[in-house]
């Protein structure tokens, strides 16, 4: 029951969120992933149909069904279960590097799915479920009545979980080895500095654990697995999934959607052409579909509002646009600069694409000066505000 309703219950309750808000935050990377993988998606549909019924039948089924037919429908959950897995990893890991280098030429589903980072994602994933699982069914087992039971269960789940955690801790080093340059410095200098050592411990608490409720199987107590689910969870869990998000930077999907939905690079295969040399040659503001007409050039009048919008059309998915939150654009710019030193720096930082974590976001001089503009009247605090309120700001 703990399972059915932790797992399938809680999950088909936050999955239309997640579907929702990723779609919203990202339609293309959604979009390249459906175009992509569509057949893949409905095979997991079928799948995951197979597993969650499985989990209904488990559960319901308990003390109707001799043992060994229960034991084979809990095989059969778990074989889905596995599969979903399976494919849901060959999806996330094209996110990161799309299959086989041949895929962007000739295309196909089995060339978008088996790529050099697959196997290794799923290498790391299977041991660190299970250890997941070592450490929420403890919550489970600690509540065992019969001892003796209890005892053997407990310590059953002390060897998986030791086993899994040193196994995930060393196919999460092949996983790194497989990832693309770019992720090395994002994983490097761009992370916050706690999450490696969040995960470290993490792992070390997991096998200290482990091996005291091996050795002492009657000191599990259900208070103590569910804080140590928690401690998996935020200071496992949470920095491994924030990790793999920012580690794919600048890109959303495939080396080829970034972040901020500009399509970067040329893929034949699915018949995508970079947007980038149109930005080049006309302009954000010209090109983006989303763009008021009244701000499609830029004047004395609209400057600032125009900076605004760009800053939230291209900048915004990595960097807030207040004072407080994830990377501050004004935090860059120190007082004291002026429009002009601050439109030279942001068009030497990105129109190149040279950093490595960033998307190439080329800016004509009149965009970098309006960004500048923008990113400035953030500064004296009564520009943002004006901007927001005012549709057109006159000038003086
Ligand atoms: C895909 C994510 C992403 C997008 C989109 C993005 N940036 Fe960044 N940017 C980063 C990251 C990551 C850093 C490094 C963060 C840090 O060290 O504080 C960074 C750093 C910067 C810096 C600091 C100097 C540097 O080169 O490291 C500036 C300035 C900057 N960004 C401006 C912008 C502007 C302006 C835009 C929009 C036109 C933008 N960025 C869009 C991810 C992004």
């Amino acid at each position: 029951m703990f399972l059915l309703v932790f797992s399938y219950v809680l999950g088909s309750i936050t999955r239309p969120g997640i579907w929702y808000s990723t779609t919203v935050a990202s339609p293309r990377g959604i979009s390249a992933l459906i175009h992509t993988f569509v057949w893949m998606w409905a095979t997991e549909w079928v799948v995951f149909v197979i597993e969650v019924v499985g989990v209904y039948m488990l559960v319901y089924l308990v003390g109707r069904v001799d043992c060994q037919t229960h034991t084979r429908i809990a095989l059969v959950f778990g074989l889905a279960s596995y599969t979903t897995m399976l494919i849901i990893v060959g999806i996330l890991s094209s996110m990161m590097w799309p299959g086989k280098a041949e895929w962007a030429t000739t295309g196909g589903v089995l060339n978008a799915f088996y790529g050099g980072n697959t196997f290794a994602q799923l290498g790391m994933r299977a041991p660190f479920m299970f250890a997941i699982t070592a450490v929420v069914d403890g919550i489970v087992t600690a509540r065992f009545e019969d001892a003796q039971l209890k005892r053997d269960i407990a310590r059953k789940l002390s060897v998986l979980g030791i086993v899994a955690t040193l196994a995930g801790a060393a196919m999460l080093q092949w996983y790194l080895a497989t990832l693309p340059e770019s992720a090395g410095v994002v994983l490097e200098n761009r992370l916050p500095e706690h999450f490696p050592l969040a995960m470290a411990v993490a792992v070390g608490a997991a096998l200290v654990y482990f091996l005291v409720r091996y050795m002492q199987p009657r000191a599990l107590v259900s208070s103590v697995a569910a804080a140590m689910t928690v401690v998996i969870l935020v200071a496992g869990l949470w920095p491994e999934e924030v990790a793999r998000e920012s580690l794919r930077k600048p890109w959303v999907a495939g080396q080829y959607v970034y972040s901020n939905q500009v399509v970067g690079a040329d893929v034949p295969s699915v018949g995508v052409r970079s947007e980038i040399p149109t930005i080049e040659a006309h302009g954000f503001l010209k090109t983006h579909i989303f763009v008021p007409e009244k701000l499609r050039t830029i004047d004395d009048g609209n400057r600032v509002e125009a900076g605004r919008l760009l800053a939230l059309t291209t900048c915004a998915n990595c960097h807030s646009l207040t004072a407080t939150g994830m990377h501050p654009l004004q935090r860059y710019f120190g007082p004291g600069h002026s429009e002009r030193d601050v439109a030279e720096y942001l068009q030497a930082a990105l129109a190149g694409g040279n950093t490595l974590y960033m998307p190439q976001i080329p800016l004509n001089d009149d965009q970098a000066r309006a960004l500048a503009a923008w990113i400035l009247s953030t500064m004296s605090g009564q520009g943002a505000a004006q901007a927001a309120a005012q549709p057109t700001i006159r000038t003086e």
